[in-house]
């Protein structure tokens, strides 16, 4: 590591070994080789070191293990490491396990969020600039009907305990830039996919289970409808609102890809039969007891991101979605070594019913 004045940035990313965090570090850390980054992340189930590897001795990154609610701790980070900017990726993000156990979400999502503003607030007030960018989901918004789109100003109604304790963490954003002047930023996207995601969301479910010849469990009738995003495009987008973006706005990321669950699952076994050479994977499809509260329909419109910071993804979906299942096929150790104890005694305590024992 060089003098920290030779950096000319000083970054903490929250959450940097989760799935978008990993993605985005990969990215930053090429791209600004004059900046030092932080990731803190408490290492979780969901988080996994594996998923940086390649950048891990780079000089302009340091790993902290950390929890972002440990006050005492982020105070002292920020002292060392002269923090002058957080984007906030650290949480409990999937909601099935909201529904089955909320408290960590709050503690995480809103304990947590509150925790790393009230450091920057302290920081604000003695005399550094620091700029706060919130990391959040279209889930804040609630479901939407056949028509229409979540734009920046949709009202928040959130359905799930991830989804209200992701309001929350954006609602403290929001207030600590009209009440203390706070340098902040708000991003709520749509669902991310790609490399490194943890085997419990929907596409490296499907794949992963496809592969191994096991049920693929879609919740209801599977016609709610979810709107796509690479993980990359979500990164440039965070770097841009991260540097361009105007204090105290929200800004919506989405890609239009608006596709129902059972038309992705399909679409993701005709891939594992082409590249696994062998058919029948849509067969392993099984409709089960929907999820409680299940949102029927989310869909962004980025106009604001589109007209305002000049942001367009670059990844159509249907080479985006090849792309990802060709790279679980690649990864199956990665895959593998998230599939541990606690893994599984989730999967049976949610599915073992849904898939009958
Ligand atoms: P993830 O579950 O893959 O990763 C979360 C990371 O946060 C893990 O590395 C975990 O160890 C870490 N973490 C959890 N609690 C922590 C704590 N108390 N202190 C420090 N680290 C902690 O999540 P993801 O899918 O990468 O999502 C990242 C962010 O993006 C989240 O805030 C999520 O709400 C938001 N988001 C995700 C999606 C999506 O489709 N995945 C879409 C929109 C928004
Ligand atoms: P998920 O990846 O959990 O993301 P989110 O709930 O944040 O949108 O789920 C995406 C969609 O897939 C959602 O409508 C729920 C559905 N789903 C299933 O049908 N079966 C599953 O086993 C999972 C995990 C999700």
């Amino acid at each position: 590591m060089k003098d920290l004045a030779d950096y000319q940035r000083k970054i903490m990313i929250t959450g940097g070994a989760g799935f978008i965090g990993s993605n985005l570090l990969r990215y930053m850390v090429d791209k600004y080789p004059g900046y030092l980054f932080i990731n803190v992340d408490k290492l979780t189930y969901a988080g996994n070191l594996a998923s940086l590897m390649g950048i891990e001795d780079r000089e302009n990154y340091i790993f902290v293990k950390a929890d972002i609610a440990d006050s005492e701790l982020i105070d002292q980070l920020f002292s060392d490491y002269q923090i002058d900017g957080v984007i906030n990726l650290a949480a409990e993000s999937h909601v099935d396990r909201s529904i089955m156990g909320p408290a960590q979400f709050l503690q995480t999502n809103i304990m947590g969020a509150f925790t790393l503003l009230e450091v920057c607030r302290k920081h604000k007030n003695e005399g550094k600039s620091i700029r706060y960018h919130q990391i959040s989901t279209d889930e804040v918004f609630g479901s939407l009907g056949s028509e229409g789109f979540f734009c920046e100003d949709s009202r928040y109604s959130p359905s799930s305990p991830y989804a209200a304790s992701k309001a929350a963490g954006d609602h403290f954003t929001l207030a600590y830039h009209k009440t203390y002047g706070l340098d902040t930023l708000v991003s709520n996207s749509s669902n991310n996919y790609g490399p490194y995601q943890f085997p419990e969301k929907l596409i490296p479910l499907m794949i992963h289970n496809g592969l191994k010849g096991k049920p693929l469990p879609v919740y209801g009738d599977g016609r709610q409808v979810r709107d796509w995003l690479y993980v990359i495009d979500h990164c440039h987008a965070i770097d841009l609102i991260y540097h361009k973006g105007i204090s105290g706005k929200t800004y919506n990321v989405g890609a239009n890809n608006e596709i129902k669950n059972i038309d992705l699952v399909r679409n993701i076994c005709s891939i594992l039969d082409d590249l696994t050479g062998e058919s029948g994977h849509a067969d392993l499809i099984r409709f089960v007891e929907d999820r409680p509260g299940h949102d029927r329909r989310y869909a962004i419109d980025a106009s604001l991101l589109r007209d305002e910071l000049g942001w367009k993804p670059a990844h159509a979906f249907d080479e985006g979605l090849r792309e990802t299942v060709k790279w679980y096929l690649d990864n199956i150790e990665w895959v593998e070594a998230c599939i541990n104890g606690e893994y599984k005694d989730y999967y049976k305590e949610w599915y073992a019913k849904r898939l009958g024992g």
